[in-house]
C-alpha cells in the first residue's frame, strides 16, 4: 500500500463528515432543515476552535518576558487573524436565516435543554479575552448550565490572566511617558488647560448664544472637566474603577492615551494597531451578538430559549453589557487634535523614530 498522504486521512473527512446526525432522523421523522442546523453550528466550533489557536499563542507571547517590535507584529498578525474570521461568523448567521421559523419548529423541541449557551468554546474565548464574571447577566450562575467536567474548566480559567490582564500590565510597563526632561502627564494637562479656556472663552463671546443657552453650554463644559480632572487624581481615578466606570490601571489608561495621541511616532504605530484590534474584536463580538439576537427574536418571537433563558430579551442584555475593552473605545473622549498638542522633545522623539537609512554607492 502506498504510504502517500491521501486527502480524506489527512483531513479525517470520514469523521468529521459522519458527525452530522439530526435528532429528527433518529426518531423516525426527519426534519429537511436539521442538517443545515448541525452543519452551521460545527462550522461555528471549527472556526471558534481556530480562534482559540491564535488567542493561546497571542497570550503565550504576552507572558514571555521581553515583548519587542517583532513579536508585537506577530501578535498583531494573529489578532487580525481572528477579526477576519469574526466577520464570517457575522455573516454566516444569514445562512441559518434561510430556515424559516416554522421549519425550526419541526425539531426544536428536541434539542431541550441544549443551546449554544453551553458552547465552552465560545465561553473560553469570552473568558480569555478578559470577560469577567461579574460582569455576565446572572454572574456566576451562569456555569451551573455545563457539564461538571466543563464547569471546572471555566471556573479556573477564571482565576487565570486574561488577555486583557496582559495589555494592562503591558500598557502599565511602557516607557517613555516621564523622565528627567518629560512628563507626559503634566504636558498633556497644560494642553487640556489650554484646550478648556479656548473653549470657554468662544463660548463667552458667542454672539449667537442667548444667556440662557450660554450658561448651559458652560455647565456642559464644566461636566467634561471635570471628567478629566478624575485622570488626574489617583484617588478619584481608584474610586472610578471601583464603581467600574473604568477598568483599566490609571498607568495603563495613560499610556493607552499617549500611544493614541503620538500615534505617528514610528515606534508607536504598532503598539496602537494592536490596540485598534482589541477594539476590533470587542466590537465584533458585539455585533455578533446583537446579530444573533436578532436572528433568534425572527426564529422564536418571544418564547424562552431550549436552554431555558428568557431567550432574546437576555441575549439583547448580554449584548448590551460584556464589552471588555471598553476603556479603549472610550479614549476618544481624551483625544486633542494634533495641532494643539504639545510636540515631543527632541531626545524622545528621537528615541520612538526609527527608519531605513539609504546607502549611497560611491
Ligand atoms: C436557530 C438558530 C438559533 C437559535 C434559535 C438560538 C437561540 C438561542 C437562545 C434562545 C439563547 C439563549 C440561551 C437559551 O435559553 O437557550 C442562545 C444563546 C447562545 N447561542 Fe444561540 N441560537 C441559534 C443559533 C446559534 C448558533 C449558530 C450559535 C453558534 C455557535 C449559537 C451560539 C449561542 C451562544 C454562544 C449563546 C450564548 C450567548 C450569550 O450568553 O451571550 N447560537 N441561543
Amino acid at each position: 500500500m502506498s504510504s502517500e498522504l491521501y486527502y480524506a486521512d489527512y483531513l479525517q473527512l470520514g469523521r468529521l463528515l459522519g458527525a452530522q446526525r439530526p435528532e429528527s432522523r433518529r426518531l423516525g421523522h426527519e426534519a429537511h432543515d436539521e442538517m443545515l442546523f448541525i452543519v452551521v453550528h460545527q462550522a461555528y466550533e471549527l472556526w471558534f476552535r481556530q480562534i482559540l489557536h491564535e488567542l493561546d499563542a497571542v497570550l503565550a507571547d504576552f507572558a514571555s518576558e521581553r515583548l519587542d517590535e517583532r513579536s508585537l507584529a506577530a501578535i498583531c498578525a494573529k489578532l487580525e487573524r481572528i477579526t477576519r474570521i469574526q466577520h464570517l461568523l457575522v455573516e454566516q448567521i444569514g445562512v441559518l436565516e434561510t430556515m424559516a421559523p416554522q421549519d425550526f419548529l419541526e425539531f426544536r423541541d428536541l434539542l431541550v435543554p441544549a443551546s449554544g449557551f453551553q458552547s465552552v468554546q465560545f465561553r473560553v474565548i469570552e473568558t480569555k479575552l478578559g470577560l469577567r464574571v461579574r460582569d455576565r447577566p446572572g454572574g456566576g450562575t451562569y456555569v451551573r448550565r455545563f457539564s461538571p467536567g466543563d464547569r471546572r474548566l471555566l471556573e479556573q480559567l477564571d482565576h487565570e490572566p486574561s488577555l486583557f490582564d496582559r495589555v494592562d500590565a503591558w500598557l502599565a510597563r511602557m516607557p517613555f511617558l516621564q523622565d528627567d526632561h518629560y512628563d507626559f502627564w503634566s504636558s498633556y494637562r497644560d494642553t487640556l488647560v489650554q484646550m478648556f479656556e479656548a473653549d470657554r472663552a468662544v463660548l463667552e463671546q458667542h454672539s449667537q448664544l442667548s444667556d440662557e443657552e450660554r450658561a448651559q453650554q458652560l455647565e456642559q463644559l464644566q461636566q467634561s472637566q471635570q471628567q478629566f480632572d478624575c485622570l488626574f487624581d489617583a484617588t478619584a481615578y481608584e474610586k472610578a474603577r471601583t464603581a467600574g466606570h473604568v477598568r483599566l490601571s490609571r498607568q495603563a489608561f495613560q499610556a493607552a492615551l499617549f500611544i493614541h495621541l503620538y500615534r505617528d511616532e514610528p515606534l508607536l504605530q504598532q503598539p496602537f494597531r494592536l490596540l485598534e484590534l482589541l477594539v476590533e474584536i470587542d466590537e465584533q463580538l458585539t455585533a455578533w451578538r446583537y446579530r444573533h439576537a436578532l436572528m433568534v427574536q425572527r426564529m422564536i418571537g418571544s418564547r424562552i430559549g431550549t436552554g431555558g433563558s428568557s431567550g432574546h430579551q437576555y441575549l439583547r442584555q448580554s449584548a448590551a453589557r460584556t464589552q471588555i475593552f471598553g476603556d479603549l473605545f472610550n479614549l476618544a473622549s481624551y483625544l486633542v487634535p494634533r495641532s494643539r498638542l504639545a510636540p515631543l522633545p527632541v531626545g524622545l522623539s528621537r528615541k520612538l523614530d526609527f527608519h531605513f537609512s539609504t546607502l549611497g554607492n560611491g
